[in-house]
């Protein structure tokens, strides 16, 4: 089949971004990739939605010609254009949406709406050919926790997700109680590292929720995560160890305690649904996925039958990239924008 060229356009958070991917389904190359980091959440400590749409607006157009420049291409070069429809804050998803359908129409270039969470699934696959289905996903951002079955591109199989705080905000919230910048995981996964004692000695264990060795499949803890006790008893920890004068000494010990509930947690359900489902391969995806200690976990429970795979930072965190490469997915399977398409804040992968 014919290589095509897609333009991604990325606006469902904090990232503007835009990207050319070239190929086919099996075979695509990056072009080029243009990221625009919202810096201005951090004087607030979190994404404030009003603020993202506003940046969105003035970052755009800079972001896609830019992107266009780098891949030294023009408008009649791109076959399709890609965007994020859902889900997402609307208003910052609606910047995306609107954009692309002008674009399209002032240049009769078709658009293919793409599931953000489905671009989060592609994004490996522009560095590893060989991230291909059937694999096991695990979908780990501020915004969501996801394990998923993917048998097939396009058939995707809901297997757990977090009950509460997804596994980024938890590392958030945590880092912040540990006086860390936002966002805190990166941060507070470097603090963790300092943390003298090995894993099963130092002082801060805490408790890992929904992971009892005896959960069967079916039960609703076998794969389902819960991180909102393990955030509450982190809480604790720093409030007890400031009380004793001791945070300054303790603040590695907890973030490692933390982190280590939590890895743990999610190691063990990548691990059973790679064995459920006879799954081979692992494919991680998100901005908690660049964890080392994340990564090597997994890597430790699913070896040796299985090949787990992570995206550089880049292509973990929003990117247009992921967005252009599920779009050419999408697009050979004929898939196209109708005028109606809009932005959609939620909508099930
Ligand atoms: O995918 P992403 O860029 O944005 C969305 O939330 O959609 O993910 C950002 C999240 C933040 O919560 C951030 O703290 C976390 O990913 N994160 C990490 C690491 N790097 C980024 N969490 C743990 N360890 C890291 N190295
Ligand atoms: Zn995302």
């Amino acid at each position: 089949i014919a290589p095509r060229r897609v333009l991604g356009i990325e606006t469902s958070c904090d990232e503007t971004s835009a990207a050319i991917v070239y190929g086919t389904p099996t075979d695509m190359r990056l072009e080029s990739l243009v990221i625009l980091s919202q810096d201005v959440h951090r004087l607030f400590g979190g994404v404030v939605p009003e603020i993202a749409s506003r940046q969105h607006l003035t970052g755009i157009v800079p972001a896609v010609r830019t992107a266009m420049t780098d891949a030294n291409v023009s408008f009649d070069d791109l076959d399709a254009i890609a965007v994020t429809h859902a889900p997402g804050l609307v208003g910052a998803l609606l910047v995306g949406t609107s954009y692309a359908k002008a674009l399209g129409y002032t240049h009769n270039t078709p658009v293919v709406p793409v599931h953000h969470l489905e671009g989060h699934l592609f994004a490996t696959l522009l560095e590893h050919p060989e991230a291909k289905p059937p694999f096991t996903a695990l979908l780990v951002s501020g915004g969501h926790t996801l394990l998923l079955d993917v048998e097939a591109w396009g058939r995707y199989r809901l297997l757990g997700q977090t009950r509460d705080d997804a596994a980024g905000e938890a590392f958030d919230k945590v880092a912040k109680l540990l006086g860390l910048p936002y966002p805190g995981g990166r941060p507070l996964e470097e603090l963790a590292q300092t943390a003298q004692s090995p894993v099963h000695k130092h002082p801060h264990r805490f408790p890992r929720p929904m992971l009892r060795k005896s959960a069967e499949p079916g039960d609703d803890d076998y794969y389902d995560c819960s991180f909102s006790g393990l955030k509450t008893a982190a809480m604790y920890a720093v409030r007890d160890a400031e009380k004793a004068g001791v945070l300054d000494e303790q603040r590695a010990s907890i973030a490692r305690g933390f982190q280590d509930a939590l890895i743990e947690t999610l190691a063990e359900k990548v691990a059973r649904a790679a064995r459920r489902h006879r799954r081979t391969r692992v494919v991680l995806g998100g901005g908690v996925a660049c964890n080392r200690a994340l990564q090597e976990a997994i890597r430790e429970r699913v070896a040796p039958r299985g090949t787990v795979f992570a995206p550089m930072p880049r292509l973990a965190t929003d990117n247009a990239a992921m967005i252009a490469a599920a779009g050419l997915f999408r697009f050979e399977a004929g898939e196209r924008a109708d005028p109606t398409m809009t932005a959609q804040a939620s909508l099930p992968i």
